[in-house]
């Protein structure tokens, strides 16, 4: 394991004296507006993916030269990206206080299992001091946090375990998403059509806006994949009540996300409706400032986010019309569960996805991986838990070459 870490360092420092020579394997070689290596290191060749974009993919030749030609693409007004700063928000889902939840709403608070019982904290420090992540999202039970109460009525007991993880959170530095993962119901009923009232659902997010109205790096959550909610309109008006529930309750400039139907799929945000429902929902003041819209995408062949091979980087059916609609309606999105397997096709077409939502990091937040925290690293398919290796760490091969900024995935080069 020290072997590991020595020749780990030594690559880092090699590649600070040619980090423009040469693409690392993954990295970008090509692609609209790229202004870096456009070679691969040997045993890599640069692959044309799309016009965006062009990557080291494993192979023969080394020292390739990218097609830099741009096949056609006119971009219109609007559909070019107007920066192309890094990623603001880029992070990793802690999960554990979310265990026992189905997606019916229910959820079995016995089950939830604080991610600082497995290393959480450490987890967090580690991807921030190693990796260069800046977010983490927080998933809890609405029941969790009300004791089985369908009220907005925090259970001191269990708000105060769920603080403790909010706390090592913002004791990293990091930005810290409170997010509800109850998939927009309540033991099987969906807030506001039929289940709990939107004064209900507001009263939750007022209780716990309360709490961190004094943390400019809380995020609000609103709720984790709403699906098969039948009126997106009422939807919107339940997110609406939450939205104004947390600005009263005295958090007057947090980022607040909020979520459209169909699971948050990126995918679909504008075609079923979402977008054009939750862009009506403002501040108290009117405004739109820091409502950001949250959207899910993996990169599995059934969109769940279960397997461990990936089958596309969802650039050309979802990241690249979200982000026309975006910029148009001069909104941005945060795409807070990505992610797949350890294995050689998630890290192709994540670090592809990556890319693309960096070059378009004006209407892109980042993104937030899914998942470490409580999950058990050898079992779980989708695991980014980091595991202990003498005094160090050892990420997966996903977080290594793709999710970490570390890995250079936002800009081709190593990043070091
Ligand atoms: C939900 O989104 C997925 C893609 O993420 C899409 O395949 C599916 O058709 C969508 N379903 C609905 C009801 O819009
Ligand atoms: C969203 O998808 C569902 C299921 O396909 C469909 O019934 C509904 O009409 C769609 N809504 C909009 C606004 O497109």
């Amino acid at each position: 394991m020290v072997r590991v870490i020595a020749i780990g360092l030594l690559f880092g420092l090699g590649a600070v004296s040619r980090v423009h020579a040469q693409s690392p394997l993954y990295g970008q070689c090509g692609g609209t507006g790229w202004t870096g290596a456009t070679t691969c290191v040997a045993g890599a060749t640069c692959t044309y993916s799309n016009p965006y974009y062009s990557q080291c993919l494993p192979g023969a030749a080394s020292g390739t030269t990218a097609t830099t030609t741009n096949p056609t693409t006119t971009t219109s007004s609007g559909s070019t990206p107007t920066s192309a700063a890094k990623l603001s928000h880029v992070g990793v889902n802690i999960a554990g206080f979310d265990f026992g939840c189905g997606t019916d709403g229910t959820c079995t608070t016995s089950m939830a299992t604080s991610p600082l019982n497995h290393d959480g904290a450490a987890q967090m420090q580690h991807f921030v001091n190693d990796d260069g992540f800046n977010t983490f999202r927080l998933p809890v039970g609405w029941q969790f946090l009300t004791g089985n109460s369908q009220s907005g009525t925090l259970n001191q007991a269990n708000f105060n375990q769920y603080n403790s993880l909010v706390s090592a959170c913002l004791a990293t530095g990091a930005s810290c998403i409170v997010d509800i993962h109850n998939y927009a119901r309540y033991n099987g009923a969906i807030i506001g059509q039929g289940g709990p009232s939107n004064a209900v659902f507001a009263s939750l997010w007022s209780s716990l806006a309360a709490k961190f109205a004094s943390q400019p790096k809380v995020i609000f959550g609103i709720m984790n994949e709403p699906h098969d909610v039948p009126d997106i309109n009422a939807w919107a008006t339940s997110v609406q009540a939450a939205v104004t529930a947390i600005r009263n309750a005295g958090a007057t400039s947090q980022i607040i996300l909020l979520p459209g139907n169909n699971w948050t799929s990126a995918q679909t945000f504008v075609s079923n409706g979402s977008g054009a429902a939750l862009l009506k929902v403002t501040n108290p003041d009117g405004s739109t400032t820091n409502l950001v819209f949250d959207v899910h995408k993996y990169l599995d062949s059934d969109n769940s986010g279960t397997n461990a091979e990936c089958v596309t980087n969802n650039i050309q059916s979802s990241w690249q019309p979200l982000a026309q609609w975006l910029r148009t309606n001069k909104r941005q999105a945060f795409n807070t569960e990505t992610g797949g397997g350890n294995t050689a096709s998630c890290i192709q077409y994540l670090c592809q996805q990556i890319a693309y939502q960096a070059q378009n990091a004006d209407v892109f937040l980042g993104y937030v991986g899914w998942s470490a925290g409580s999950f058990d690293p050898t079992t779980y398919v989708l695991s980014e838990v980091p595991t202990r290796s003498g005094s160090g760490w050892t990420d997966t091969s996903l977080v290594k070459s793709c999710v970490a900024p570390s890995s250079g995935s936002q800009s081709g080069s190593t990043g070091m």
